[in-house]
């Protein structure tokens, strides 16, 4: 078992890190307050290849490997987990769906400009009943002989604005139950697209999460992805690669605010002395530092796995359930030890606390991850 990463990696940590520090950490809190979209900063990711890291550089991406993903993801959640989530569903889901299951053409056309940072990607699955019972599809595409006609609404939707393309999950055969879902490529110009108000979120309020509707968009047929039926399996592959991503940015928000409670705890005195050699504070930071280090660990695992081209599925659903565990314990934990100072904007920490949580929600909520784990067992 080798624990060293290559230079490589070292690399494109050490970018991201810096990127992190200087690109978007001065305004996160104005973009937070405000539900701003930090358009600017993902256009830059873009420009530096962190918006198709694993895609082939054939088609505009940057060639790298899972790990590597994960070090970045880790990197940019520590400080805006607004833009890593926008990071996270192009790069996971739209980006790497299209590469491993579309068509040339389709790869062309849109894993292009998607890999290389000229446009943004969303997935669209959620519906205002089918969120964790992701077979309960609603929204249909009636196949209408040259086109499918694509009616329904999705909700929840990352990047909901800001994305051109939407990877689309249907409905085309409701009697064939989950094995008559199909996959499409819609774009957002489209007729008979519109995009719904702008959700007023606890947490990641930069990222721009919207309700889809969809009414009479015809999509042509050259853009389902994979043979008919294959879109609920898609969703599930895609996913599952997903979760790493989110794995990892529950990770970096973990290991941003026990970076943050570290520093402060050398800096602020209280009776007489810097309070991390109190033990009550220095008992915290150590079992912080555990959760972050054992969260690490899993979301390496996955994306090493995922790299040798081995199963992941249990591996990516046990680090996104560890990972958004130890998010919640250890930013409550980082306010905390800030005691007043943590619970005020400026500090940070209170922001990674309400980030932390919608990991256990999204791609999945944690129950579901667990479903996933246990049916495994059971096998
Ligand atoms: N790969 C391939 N196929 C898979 C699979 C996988 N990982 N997991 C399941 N499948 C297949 C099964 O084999 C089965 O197919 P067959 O009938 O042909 O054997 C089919 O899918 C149905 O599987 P299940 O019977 O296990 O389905 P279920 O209804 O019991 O649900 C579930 C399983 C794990 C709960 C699943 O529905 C699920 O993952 N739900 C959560 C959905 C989710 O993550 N939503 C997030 C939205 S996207 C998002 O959040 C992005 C964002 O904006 C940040």
């Amino acid at each position: 078992m080798n624990f060293q990463f290559t230079e490589e990696q070292l690399m494109i940590q050490k970018a991201a890190r810096d990127f992190a520090q200087t690109e978007l950490l001065p305004g996160v809190v104005e973009r937070d307050d405000q539900q701003k979209f930090p358009a600017e900063q993902i256009k830059k990711l873009g420009e530096l290849g962190f918006m198709g890291m694993m895609v082939d550089p054939k088609y505009g991406g940057a060639g790298m490997d899972t790990v590597s993903y994960v070090l970045a993801m880790e990197e940019i959640s520590k400080v805006d987990a607004s833009a890593s989530v926008c990071m996270s569903v192009n790069n996971s889901l739209v980006c790497w769906g299209l590469e491993k299951f579309g068509s040339e053409e389709q790869k062309q056309q849109y894993l292009v400009p998607l890999a290389s940072g000229q446009a943004i990607g969303a997935f669209l699955l959620s519906e205002p009943e089918a969120g964790s019972d992701a077979t309960s599809q609603r929204t249909t595409a009636e196949d209408m002989g040259d086109y499918y006609l694509l009616n329904g609404v999705k909700n929840w939707i990352t990047n909901g604005n800001s994305a051109s393309y939407y990877l689309v999950i249907a409905q085309t055969h409701a009697d064939k139950g989950h094995k008559g879902i199909n996959a499409f490529i819609v774009e957002k110009a489209w007729d008979g697209v519109t995009v719904g108000a702008k959700e007023n979120k606890m947490g990641i309020r930069g990222s721009d999460t919207h309700t889809i509707m969809f009414q009479d968009v015809k999509v042509p047929k050259a853009n389902r992805i994979g043979e008919d039926g294959f879109g609920f399996s898609f969703a599930m592959k895609v996913l599952s690669g997903g979760r790493i991503g989110i794995a990892s940015q529950a990770l970096g928000i973990a290991s941003g605010a026990l970076e943050l409670a570290t520093k402060y705890s050398k800096e602020r005195k209280a009776f007489g002395k810097e309070i991390m050699h109190h033990q009550a504070i220095a008992f915290k930071l150590a079992d912080m530092a555990t959760d972050v280090e054992a969260a690490r660990l899993l979301c390496l695992k996955a994306a090493w796995l995922k790299d040798q081209h081995e199963n992941y599925d249990v591996a990516s659903a046990t680090a996104k359930l560890f990972a958004s565990q130890i998010a919640q314990t250890v930013t409550n934990e980082a306010v905390q030890i800030h005691g007043g100072y943590g619970y005020v904007k400026e500090f940070h920490v209170e922001r990674l606390m309400r980030d932390a949580k919608i990991t256990q929600i999204y791609e999945g909520t944690s129950e579901v991850q667990k479903i996933v784990i246990s049916r495994n067992l059971l096998k």
